[in-house]
């Protein structure tokens, strides 16, 4: 099937645009325009009933930069992929999504979101989400299974303090989690918490199941002082795991790393503190192929 892959930029005249901004959509608009010939187009949405948005067969929709202060609602039934990214949102439901059966990728990056509400739709078809560089301080928590096939999601960039346990079981599928440049660790008495990453308070259910897939997890710029055994729970499929550039790590502890038998690789460059590493982390990794603890 030979779908149309359309971007509308910035054309929402009802933004009032700064000079700047103004000048940053006259560039995206030069290039979409050259672009038009094979895929892209530039549409006026205002110019379009709501009606006439949402019956559009659009499948990539890019809203960046407008000053969009809520979800828009009137479109494309179709979209699969929603670029909301540098707009000026503070909060965002389910609901709203749910508008969207199709939506497999969604970006709010850059956004003033202090609120994401999971409600008791199941979001199915969403496979990426970006929430990174809002003001959100906890992870947007559900019930059930809310985004049951989730495999990428980015808090990165937002004021987390403290992670709760079981704080992602409502993405069960998720393989990518990005948690730098957050503010764990800076109170000592909370980060993250035990079984933080299980799915399940069940121990027999968290280590049967393979469900808990999670295969990259970044905790870079974080102010974790140590990787905790505690931790592993619900990590048994990690193949990835970034630790660079915090300030206060100092150790790292051989039963958290003998609980990640797929660890291929630990990136450790630029984390100061961390004098302590135990010989036998190296024995309890088998498969660790990429180790960089560079300065
Ligand atoms: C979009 O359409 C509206 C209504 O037709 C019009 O007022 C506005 O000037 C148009 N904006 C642009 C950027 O063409
Ligand atoms: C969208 O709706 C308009 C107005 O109801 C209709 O004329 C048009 O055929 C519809 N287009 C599609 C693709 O369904
Ligand atoms: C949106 O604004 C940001 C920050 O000013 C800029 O880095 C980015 O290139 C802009 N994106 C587009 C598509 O104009
Ligand atoms: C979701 O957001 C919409 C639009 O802001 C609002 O009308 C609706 O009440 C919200 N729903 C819930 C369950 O919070
Ligand atoms: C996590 O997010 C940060 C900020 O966007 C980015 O620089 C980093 O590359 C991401 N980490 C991974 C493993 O993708």
């Amino acid at each position: 099937m030979l779908s149309p892959l359309l971007i509308l930029p910035l054309l929402l005249g009802t933004t009032a645009l700064s000079p700047a901004s103004r000048a940053a959509s006259r560039d995206v608009t030069t290039f979409f325009q050259l672009a038009q010939e094979d895929t892209w187009e530039n549409v006026n949405l205002t110019s379009m009933s709501c009606e006439d948005q949402r019956n559009r067969t659009w499948i990539t929709l890019q809203l960046t930069n407008s000053s969009l202060t809520a979800f828009p609602i009137c479109l494309p039934e179709a979209l699969q992929s929603l670029d909301l990214s540098n707009n000026l949102l503070q909060e965002v439901n389910g609901t709203e999504i749910a508008n969207l059966p199709q939506l497999r990728v969604l970006s709010l990056r850059h956004n003033h979101l202090w609120a994401v509400r999971w409600g008791s739709e199941t979001l199915s078809s969403l496979l990426k989400l970006d929430l990174s560089f809002n003001k959100l301080s906890s992870v947007p928590s559900c019930l059930g299974s809310a985004l049951p096939n989730l495999r990428w999601l980015s808090l990165a960039g937002n004021p987390l303090i403290e992670i709760q346990p079981l704080a992602f079981s409502c993405y069960p599928q998720l393989q990518v989690l990005n948690l730098s440049v957050t503010l764990l660790g800076q109170d000592a008495s909370r980060g993250i918490r035990d079984s933080a990453f299980a799915i399940s308070t069940d121990p027999h259910e968290a280590m049967d199941r393979p469900g808990n897939s999670i295969e990259v997890l970044d905790l870079s710029r974080t102010f974790l002082e140590t990787i905790r055994p505690e931790w592993a729970r619900g990590l048994a499929s990690l193949r990835s795991l970034y630790l660079t550039n915090m300030p206060r790590l100092r150790s790292l502890d051989s039963n958290f790393l003998r609980s990640l038998p797929g660890l291929r690789e630990l990136h450790c460059q630029d984390s100061h503190s961390l004098g302590f590493v135990q010989t036998e982390v190296f024995d309890s990794a088998p498969h660790l192929s990429h180790l960089s603890f560079e300065k």
